[in-house]
Protein backbone atom coordinates (compact mmCIF):
# COMPACT_ATOMS: atom_id res chain seq x y z
CA UNK A 1 0.00 0.00 0.00
CA UNK A 2 1.05 3.93 -0.92
CA UNK A 3 2.68 5.41 2.25
CA UNK A 4 0.35 9.35 3.00
CA UNK A 5 2.36 11.99 4.32
CA UNK A 6 0.21 13.71 6.96
CA UNK A 7 0.81 17.55 7.08
CA UNK A 8 -1.93 19.03 9.69
CA UNK A 9 -3.50 22.18 9.51
CA UNK A 10 -1.42 24.89 10.92
CA UNK A 11 -5.04 27.11 10.99
CA UNK A 12 -7.80 24.25 12.13
CA UNK A 13 -11.67 25.77 12.35
CA UNK A 14 -11.47 27.41 15.66
CA UNK A 15 -13.96 24.66 17.94
CA UNK A 16 -16.56 27.70 18.62
CA UNK A 17 -16.89 28.03 14.98
CA UNK A 18 -16.82 24.18 14.29
CA UNK A 19 -19.73 23.38 16.94
CA UNK A 20 -21.64 26.04 15.30
CA UNK A 21 -21.07 24.20 11.71
CA UNK A 22 -21.88 21.15 13.17
CA UNK A 23 -25.17 22.33 15.09
CA UNK A 24 -27.01 22.50 11.60
CA UNK A 25 -24.66 21.51 8.95
CA UNK A 26 -27.56 20.79 5.96
CA UNK A 27 -25.89 19.08 3.72
CA UNK A 28 -22.65 19.53 1.53
CA UNK A 29 -22.09 23.06 2.44
CA UNK A 30 -19.77 22.51 5.28
CA UNK A 31 -16.14 21.00 4.84
CA UNK A 32 -13.15 19.99 7.35
CA UNK A 33 -9.65 21.05 8.15
CA UNK A 34 -8.32 18.31 5.90
CA UNK A 35 -8.00 16.56 2.37
CA UNK A 36 -6.64 13.82 1.21
CA UNK A 37 -4.24 14.01 -2.71
CA UNK A 38 -2.61 11.36 -4.40
CA UNK A 39 -1.14 11.74 -7.84
CA UNK A 40 -0.94 9.29 -11.07
CA UNK A 41 0.84 9.73 -13.75
CA UNK A 42 1.93 7.13 -16.95
CA UNK A 43 5.55 7.37 -16.02
CA UNK A 44 5.37 7.24 -11.95
CA UNK A 45 1.89 5.45 -11.15
CA UNK A 46 0.28 6.41 -7.71
CA UNK A 47 2.58 8.77 -5.95
CA UNK A 48 2.61 12.06 -3.74
CA UNK A 49 -0.07 10.59 -1.73
CA UNK A 50 -0.54 12.78 1.51
CA UNK A 51 -3.11 13.99 4.04
CA UNK A 52 -2.98 17.97 3.53
CA UNK A 53 -4.92 21.13 4.72
CA UNK A 54 -8.33 21.43 2.75
CA UNK A 55 -7.87 24.10 0.65
CA UNK A 56 -8.07 25.10 -3.35
CA UNK A 57 -7.08 23.40 -6.50
CA UNK A 58 -5.01 25.18 -8.96
CA UNK A 59 -5.36 24.15 -11.98
CA UNK A 60 -3.88 25.54 -15.60
CA UNK A 61 -7.27 26.04 -17.77
CA UNK A 62 -6.06 23.28 -20.23
CA UNK A 63 -6.49 20.78 -17.98
CA UNK A 64 -8.63 17.62 -19.06
CA UNK A 65 -11.26 17.66 -16.92
CA UNK A 66 -11.87 20.99 -17.43
CA UNK A 67 -13.13 20.43 -21.05
CA UNK A 68 -14.29 17.15 -21.29
CA UNK A 69 -15.36 16.00 -18.05
CA UNK A 70 -13.44 13.08 -17.02
CA UNK A 71 -14.20 12.83 -13.92
CA UNK A 72 -15.86 10.16 -11.16
CA UNK A 73 -16.66 10.10 -7.91
CA UNK A 74 -18.04 8.06 -4.97
CA UNK A 75 -19.96 9.24 -1.67
CA UNK A 76 -19.81 7.42 1.51
CA UNK A 77 -20.46 8.04 5.00
CA UNK A 78 -18.43 7.66 9.05
CA UNK A 79 -20.98 7.37 11.58
CA UNK A 80 -20.47 8.24 15.42
CA UNK A 81 -21.49 5.09 17.13
CA UNK A 82 -23.49 3.95 20.13
CA UNK A 83 -20.02 3.22 22.12
CA UNK A 84 -18.04 6.34 20.99
CA UNK A 85 -16.01 4.78 17.78
CA UNK A 86 -16.51 6.35 14.40
CA UNK A 87 -17.15 3.80 11.74
CA UNK A 88 -17.88 3.91 7.86
CA UNK A 89 -20.66 1.81 6.14
CA UNK A 90 -19.16 -0.93 3.69
CA UNK A 91 -16.19 1.69 2.39
CA UNK A 92 -14.73 -1.45 0.55
CA UNK A 93 -17.71 -1.67 -1.92
CA UNK A 94 -17.37 1.79 -2.35
CA UNK A 95 -13.68 1.14 -3.55
CA UNK A 96 -14.66 -1.25 -5.84
CA UNK A 97 -17.37 0.81 -7.20
CA UNK A 98 -15.05 3.71 -8.00
CA UNK A 99 -12.65 1.27 -9.93
CA UNK A 100 -15.41 -0.04 -11.71
CA UNK A 101 -16.23 3.74 -12.52
CA UNK A 102 -12.66 4.31 -13.51
CA UNK A 103 -12.16 1.35 -16.12
CA UNK A 104 -15.56 3.01 -17.63
CA UNK A 105 -14.41 6.85 -17.88
CA UNK A 106 -10.64 5.10 -18.70
CA UNK A 107 -9.37 6.49 -15.44
CA UNK A 108 -6.44 4.89 -13.76
CA UNK A 109 -7.50 2.44 -11.09
CA UNK A 110 -6.73 3.00 -7.27
CA UNK A 111 -5.72 -0.17 -5.08
CA UNK A 112 -8.73 -0.82 -2.80
CA UNK A 113 -6.84 -0.96 0.20
CA UNK A 114 -5.38 2.67 -0.80
CA UNK A 115 -9.12 4.11 -0.82
CA UNK A 116 -9.99 2.54 2.29
CA UNK A 117 -6.94 4.12 3.97
CA UNK A 118 -8.01 6.78 2.28
CA UNK A 119 -10.58 7.66 4.43
CA UNK A 120 -9.46 5.91 7.18
CA UNK A 121 -6.61 8.82 8.11
CA UNK A 122 -9.22 11.46 6.71
CA UNK A 123 -11.59 11.03 9.29
CA UNK A 124 -9.08 10.05 11.39
CA UNK A 125 -7.82 13.75 11.75
CA UNK A 126 -10.75 15.04 11.37
CA UNK A 127 -12.95 13.22 13.63
CA UNK A 128 -14.09 16.66 15.65
CA UNK A 129 -16.22 16.92 12.75
CA UNK A 130 -18.07 14.40 13.13
CA UNK A 131 -21.64 15.27 13.98
CA UNK A 132 -22.69 13.41 16.90
CA UNK A 133 -26.72 14.74 16.58
CA UNK A 134 -29.45 12.26 15.96
CA UNK A 135 -29.31 10.95 11.85
CA UNK A 136 -26.16 13.27 11.04
CA UNK A 137 -22.78 11.49 10.10
CA UNK A 138 -19.70 12.80 8.03
CA UNK A 139 -20.12 12.55 4.62
CA UNK A 140 -16.69 11.74 2.56
CA UNK A 141 -16.87 12.37 -0.80
CA UNK A 142 -13.41 10.45 -2.87
CA UNK A 143 -13.43 11.86 -6.52
CA UNK A 144 -10.59 11.25 -9.43
CA UNK A 145 -10.03 14.06 -12.05
CA UNK A 146 -7.99 13.73 -15.25
CA UNK A 147 -5.04 16.08 -14.80
CA UNK A 148 -2.97 16.69 -17.95
CA UNK A 149 -3.09 19.76 -19.57
CA UNK A 150 -4.10 19.26 -23.23
CA UNK A 151 -7.40 19.38 -25.30
CA UNK A 152 -7.06 16.29 -26.98
CA UNK A 153 -10.20 14.96 -26.18
CA UNK A 154 -9.21 11.10 -27.54
CA UNK A 155 -6.26 9.48 -25.81
CA UNK A 156 -6.56 7.86 -22.94
CA UNK A 157 -5.09 10.34 -19.37
CA UNK A 158 -1.69 10.35 -18.79
CA UNK A 159 -1.75 12.68 -15.53
CA UNK A 160 -4.75 12.77 -12.96
CA UNK A 161 -5.60 13.26 -9.35
CA UNK A 162 -7.44 11.43 -6.75
CA UNK A 163 -8.60 13.38 -3.47
CA UNK A 164 -11.08 13.00 -0.55
CA UNK A 165 -13.11 15.86 1.11
CA UNK A 166 -15.20 15.72 4.07
CA UNK A 167 -18.64 17.11 4.95
CA UNK A 168 -20.60 17.00 8.18
CA UNK A 169 -24.28 16.23 7.20
CA UNK A 170 -27.70 16.10 8.00
CA UNK A 171 -30.66 14.16 5.83
CA UNK A 172 -29.82 15.23 2.20
CA UNK A 173 -33.90 16.21 2.31
CA UNK A 174 -34.64 19.10 4.19
CA UNK A 175 -37.62 17.53 5.07
CA UNK A 176 -35.88 14.60 6.86
CA UNK A 177 -38.12 11.38 6.85
CA UNK A 178 -41.23 13.33 5.57
CA UNK A 179 -41.88 11.95 2.74
CA UNK A 180 -40.87 13.35 -0.93
CA UNK A 181 -42.80 14.28 -4.10
CA UNK A 182 -41.53 13.21 -7.13
CA UNK A 183 -41.33 14.26 -10.96
CA UNK A 184 -41.21 11.62 -13.93
CA UNK A 185 -39.51 12.96 -16.18
CA UNK A 186 -40.41 12.34 -19.81
CA UNK A 187 -38.77 15.12 -21.74
CA UNK A 188 -35.47 14.30 -20.99
CA UNK A 189 -33.54 11.15 -20.34
CA UNK A 190 -30.50 10.42 -17.55
CA UNK A 191 -28.86 7.55 -19.16
CA UNK A 192 -28.83 5.09 -22.11
CA UNK A 193 -27.64 1.54 -22.40
CA UNK A 194 -23.90 1.39 -23.83
CA UNK A 195 -23.66 4.92 -21.62
CA UNK A 196 -21.99 6.21 -18.27
CA UNK A 197 -25.35 5.12 -16.41
CA UNK A 198 -24.27 2.38 -14.49
CA UNK A 199 -20.91 4.43 -12.91
CA UNK A 200 -20.55 7.41 -10.93
CA UNK A 201 -19.19 10.15 -12.93
CA UNK A 202 -20.11 13.63 -12.57
CA UNK A 203 -21.25 13.89 -16.04
CA UNK A 204 -23.84 11.95 -15.38
CA UNK A 205 -25.50 14.64 -12.63
CA UNK A 206 -24.55 17.36 -14.97
CA UNK A 207 -26.78 16.13 -17.75
CA UNK A 208 -29.43 15.13 -15.07
CA UNK A 209 -30.09 18.65 -13.89
CA UNK A 210 -32.35 19.90 -16.65
CA UNK A 211 -34.93 16.95 -15.44
CA UNK A 212 -33.83 18.31 -11.68
CA UNK A 213 -34.79 21.66 -12.61
CA UNK A 214 -37.62 20.47 -14.41
CA UNK A 215 -38.85 18.89 -11.37
CA UNK A 216 -37.77 21.81 -8.88
CA UNK A 217 -40.09 24.37 -11.12
CA UNK A 218 -42.95 21.85 -10.93
CA UNK A 219 -43.00 21.88 -7.24
CA UNK A 220 -40.83 18.59 -6.77
CA UNK A 221 -38.35 17.61 -4.30
CA UNK A 222 -36.35 15.11 -7.25
CA UNK A 223 -36.78 13.61 -10.85
CA UNK A 224 -37.53 10.15 -11.86
CA UNK A 225 -35.84 8.60 -14.82
CA UNK A 226 -37.23 6.32 -17.11
CA UNK A 227 -35.19 3.96 -19.58
CA UNK A 228 -33.89 5.84 -22.53
CA UNK A 229 -35.47 2.97 -24.92
CA UNK A 230 -39.24 3.05 -24.54
CA UNK A 231 -39.51 5.84 -22.08
CA UNK A 232 -41.56 3.49 -19.95
CA UNK A 233 -39.71 2.07 -17.28
CA UNK A 234 -39.15 3.26 -13.90
CA UNK A 235 -34.90 3.50 -13.70
CA UNK A 236 -34.04 5.74 -10.41
CA UNK A 237 -34.07 9.19 -8.87
CA UNK A 238 -31.33 11.30 -9.55
CA UNK A 239 -29.11 10.21 -6.59
CA UNK A 240 -31.09 7.16 -5.05
CA UNK A 241 -32.40 3.94 -5.92
CA UNK A 242 -35.89 3.19 -5.34
CA UNK A 243 -37.94 0.47 -3.65
CA UNK A 244 -41.42 -0.51 -4.27
CA UNK A 245 -43.39 -1.85 -1.55
CA UNK A 246 -46.42 -4.71 -2.58
CA UNK A 247 -49.10 -5.41 0.11
CA UNK A 248 -49.17 -5.44 3.73
CA UNK A 249 -48.58 -7.63 6.76
CA UNK A 250 -47.31 -11.06 6.07
CA UNK A 251 -48.11 -10.85 2.84
CA UNK A 252 -45.58 -7.65 2.06
CA UNK A 253 -42.65 -7.66 -0.76
CA UNK A 254 -40.40 -5.58 -1.87
CA UNK A 255 -39.80 -4.68 -5.73
CA UNK A 256 -37.39 -2.79 -7.41
CA UNK A 257 -36.08 -1.87 -10.86
CA UNK A 258 -33.41 -4.18 -12.34
CA UNK A 259 -29.43 -3.10 -12.94
CA UNK A 260 -30.02 -3.32 -16.75
CA UNK A 261 -26.51 -0.79 -17.30
CA UNK A 262 -27.78 2.17 -17.09
CA UNK A 263 -28.84 2.42 -13.56
CA UNK A 264 -26.52 3.08 -10.55
CA UNK A 265 -25.87 -0.08 -8.48
CA UNK A 266 -26.62 1.23 -5.55
CA UNK A 267 -24.54 0.10 -2.52
CA UNK A 268 -27.84 1.11 0.12
CA UNK A 269 -29.92 -0.98 -2.52
CA UNK A 270 -28.03 -3.64 -2.41
CA UNK A 271 -27.49 -3.58 1.48
CA UNK A 272 -31.83 -3.48 1.49
CA UNK A 273 -31.67 -6.83 -0.65
CA UNK A 274 -29.65 -8.33 1.77
CA UNK A 275 -31.82 -6.82 5.38
CA UNK A 276 -35.35 -6.57 4.46
CA UNK A 277 -35.62 -10.62 3.54
CA UNK A 278 -33.68 -11.56 6.62
CA UNK A 279 -36.29 -8.92 8.39
CA UNK A 280 -39.22 -11.65 7.15
CA UNK A 281 -39.47 -9.17 3.91
CA UNK A 282 -39.23 -10.68 0.88
CA UNK A 283 -37.42 -8.41 -1.86
CA UNK A 284 -36.90 -8.93 -5.57
CA UNK A 285 -35.60 -6.55 -8.52
CA UNK A 286 -38.67 -5.93 -11.49
CA UNK A 287 -39.25 -4.10 -13.90
CA UNK A 288 -41.96 -1.58 -13.34
CA UNK A 289 -43.61 1.28 -15.77
CA UNK A 290 -44.86 4.25 -15.18
CA UNK A 291 -48.26 3.47 -15.47
CA UNK A 292 -48.23 -0.02 -13.51
CA UNK A 293 -46.44 2.48 -10.66
CA UNK A 294 -49.71 4.51 -11.14
CA UNK A 295 -52.46 1.79 -11.47
CA UNK A 296 -50.84 -0.06 -8.18
CA UNK A 297 -50.52 3.12 -6.10
CA UNK A 298 -54.56 3.93 -7.06
CA UNK A 299 -55.66 -0.16 -6.00
CA UNK A 300 -53.58 0.15 -3.07
CA UNK A 301 -51.38 -3.09 -4.49
CA UNK A 302 -48.57 -0.67 -4.11
CA UNK A 303 -48.81 0.56 -0.66
CA UNK A 304 -45.04 2.20 -0.12
CA UNK A 305 -42.75 3.78 -2.27
CA UNK A 306 -39.01 5.02 -0.90
CA UNK A 307 -36.09 6.15 -2.16
CA UNK A 308 -32.51 5.18 -0.96
CA UNK A 309 -28.96 6.10 -1.20
CA UNK A 310 -26.00 6.93 1.01
CA UNK A 311 -26.96 10.60 1.14
CA UNK A 312 -31.39 10.05 1.13
CA UNK A 313 -30.87 7.53 3.42
CA UNK A 314 -34.07 5.41 3.08
CA UNK A 315 -36.58 8.53 2.12
CA UNK A 316 -40.06 7.68 1.63
CA UNK A 317 -42.07 9.25 -1.53
CA UNK A 318 -45.31 10.61 -1.01
CA UNK A 319 -46.50 11.69 -4.23
CA UNK A 320 -45.85 11.56 -7.82
CA UNK A 321 -46.12 14.44 -10.68
CA UNK A 322 -45.54 14.20 -14.09
CA UNK A 323 -46.76 16.35 -17.38
CA UNK A 324 -49.96 14.53 -17.64
CA UNK A 325 -50.28 12.68 -14.18
CA UNK A 326 -50.64 13.10 -10.29
CA UNK A 327 -51.14 10.33 -7.90
CA UNK A 328 -50.55 10.24 -4.42
CA UNK A 329 -48.65 6.93 -2.61
CA UNK A 330 -49.53 5.46 0.82
CA UNK A 331 -50.25 8.61 2.98
CA UNK A 332 -47.37 9.40 5.52
CA UNK A 333 -43.88 7.36 6.01
CA UNK A 334 -45.21 3.80 5.33
CA UNK A 335 -44.22 0.89 8.18
CA UNK A 336 -42.35 -1.03 5.97
CA UNK A 337 -40.42 2.14 4.73
CA UNK A 338 -39.54 3.05 8.36
CA UNK A 339 -38.78 -0.53 9.71
CA UNK A 340 -36.07 -0.63 6.95
CA UNK A 341 -34.42 2.66 7.73
CA UNK A 342 -34.64 1.85 11.47
CA UNK A 343 -32.98 -1.51 10.85
CA UNK A 344 -30.42 -0.01 8.58
CA UNK A 345 -29.75 3.28 10.58
CA UNK A 346 -29.33 0.88 13.61
CA UNK A 347 -26.69 -1.40 11.77
CA UNK A 348 -25.38 2.08 10.65
CA UNK A 349 -24.61 3.76 14.57
CA UNK A 350 -24.19 0.74 16.28
CA UNK A 351 -27.75 0.71 17.97
CA UNK A 352 -28.05 -3.05 16.55
CA UNK A 353 -25.12 -5.47 15.81
CA UNK A 354 -24.04 -5.79 12.09
CA UNK A 355 -24.09 -9.71 11.24
CA UNK A 356 -22.89 -8.80 7.75
CA UNK A 357 -19.53 -7.06 8.13
CA UNK A 358 -20.54 -4.01 6.73
CA UNK A 359 -19.21 -1.61 9.45
CA UNK A 360 -15.88 -0.83 8.91
CA UNK A 361 -14.28 0.82 12.74
CA UNK A 362 -12.09 3.31 12.14
CA UNK A 363 -11.18 5.46 15.40
N1 LIG B 1 -28.38 6.32 -7.84
C1 LIG B 1 -27.62 7.41 -8.08
C2 LIG B 1 -27.74 8.07 -9.40
C3 LIG B 1 -26.77 7.90 -7.08
O1 LIG B 1 -26.03 8.98 -7.29
C4 LIG B 1 -26.72 7.24 -5.83
C5 LIG B 1 -25.85 7.74 -4.76
O2 LIG B 1 -24.74 7.41 -4.62
C6 LIG B 1 -27.51 6.09 -5.64
C7 LIG B 1 -28.33 5.67 -6.67
C8 LIG B 1 -27.46 5.33 -4.36
O3 LIG B 1 -26.23 4.69 -4.22
P1 LIG B 1 -25.61 4.38 -2.79
O4 LIG B 1 -26.66 3.63 -2.06
O5 LIG B 1 -24.40 3.56 -3.08
O6 LIG B 1 -25.30 5.69 -2.18
C1 LIG C 1 -24.68 9.85 -2.42
O1 LIG C 1 -25.73 9.47 -1.93
O2 LIG C 1 -23.59 9.64 -1.86
C2 LIG C 1 -24.62 10.58 -3.69
O3 LIG C 1 -23.58 10.63 -4.28
C3 LIG C 1 -25.81 11.25 -4.22
C4 LIG C 1 -25.59 12.71 -4.42
C5 LIG C 1 -26.74 13.27 -5.20
C6 LIG C 1 -25.42 13.44 -3.12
Amino acid sequence: MIDFTVERSGRPCPAAERQRALADPGFGRVFTDHMITVDWSQERGWHGAALVPYGPLCMDPATQVLHYAQEIFEGAKAYLRADGSVAAFRPQANAARFNRSARRMALPELPEDTFVRSLELLVTADRDWVPAAQGCSLYLRPFMIATQRTLVADKPPTAARYLVIASPAASYFKSGAAPVTVWLSERYTRAAPGGTGEVKCGGNYAAALAGQIEALAAGCDQAVWLDAVEHRWVEEMGGMNLFFVYGSGARTHLVTPPLTGTMLPGITRDSLLTLAPDMGVPAEEGRLSASQWRAGAESGKITEVFACGTAAVITPVGKVKSASAEWAVGSGPGPVTMKLREALLGIQYGTTPDPYGWIHKIC
